[in-house]
């Protein structure tokens, strides 16, 4: 996998103010529902799991399953997104491979190894952006999943003695895969825009290799309704709903605070039904930011 650099981060206060000259019979206009953006640095400190438009995982750790003497993984998760892979495990791609997600908001389990081969859903919903205590635990022939303190899930008969593997390393991978999409059980869209803190993989002692955390996005930023918005989704405001402007012309301002590392893209379109796209706003390559470049 390669290896990013140290995030550039780019931090602007961008205030558009837009004069919208409008035939004097139309009295439409939009207006976004500012959400307000104060930033919190998080104690700890929380990791990211989205990579960017790829799929790849966030941070790849490897442990050598003959030292290992425990068995459980745990940490706090907090996301809006119902959709994505939380943590990747393998001795062995094609045989022996677990993976811990989110479908529909809940946890789901895949597995696929010499004992047994399943796909489960289990436990509450996870996506309302709170953060939430996860655990995951070989006991035996035996796998727990944990939710909140809580045991939401025990399969049985699903496991064999982690030293007698034919292959001894075990690799876990975070907020991706490492096989490719199509060979998972069940199909998932693996990107998650979660955050991960108070991580803590099987057994440190065992730990043989980590690679550092390549995540495009910082979780420094207060979680609320609103803060996610799966790509390519839109949100409707009702004109009826918002005052009516008396003076022609009329004004509306946007305000965004964006934290953004590398990269460029679009990041938001306004329009009405009729004219889906009348402003649009990219941004390209965050690296060295004076201006905004923005198109309308
Ligand atoms: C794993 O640990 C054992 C015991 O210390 C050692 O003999 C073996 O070489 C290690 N394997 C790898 C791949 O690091």
């Amino acid at each position: 996998m390669e290896c990013r650099g140290p995030l550039a981060i780019a931090r602007w206060l961008l205030l558009l103010l837009l004069l919208l000259l409008l035939p004097p019979h139309s009295h439409q206009g939009l207006v976004l529902r500012q959400i307000p953006s104060t930033q919190r640095i998080q104690d700890p400190p929380a990791m990211h799991l989205g990579n960017g438009p790829g799929q790849e995982p966030v941070s790849i750790m490897t442990f050598n399953l003959t030292k290992i003497t425990k068995t459980s993984s745990s940490f706090e998760f907090r996301t809006w997104d119902p959709e994505g892979v939380i943590f990747y495990g393998d001795t062995n791609p094609k045989d022996d491979w677990f993976v811990l997600g989110l479908r529909d908001g809940r946890p789901e389990i895949q597995l696929h190894n010499h004992w047994a081969q399943l796909t489960v859903g289990a436990g509450p919903r996870l996506d309302d952006g709170r953060w939430h205590q996860v655990e995951v635990k070989i006991l035996g022939d035996s796998v727990l999943l944990g939710v909140d303190g809580e045991e939401v899930l025990r399969l049985r008969q699903v496991s064999g003695p982690l030293v007698k593997k034919s292959q001894p390393i075990m690799r876990i991978a975070l907020g991706g895969l490492l096989f490719p999409v199509s060979s998972l059980r069940l199909p998932l869209v693996p990107a998650l825009d979660a955050c991960l803190r108070q991580d803590n993989w099987l057994d440190q002692q065992a730990q043989t290799s980590v690679s550092a955390p390549t995540s495009l996005r910082s979780c420094a930023i207060e979680s609320q309704p609103g803060i996610f918005f799966p790509p390519g989704t839109h949100a409707e405001f009702s004109l009826q709903d918002i005052p009516q402007p008396h003076a022609e012309p009329w004004a509306f301002s946007l305000e965004l605070e964006i934290q953004l590392a590398a990269g460029s893209g679009h990041l938001l379109a306004l329009g009405t039904p009729e004219n889906p796209s009348w402003l649009s706003l990219h941004l390209q390559n965050q690296e060295r930011p004076l201006l905004p470049p923005f198109a309308w």
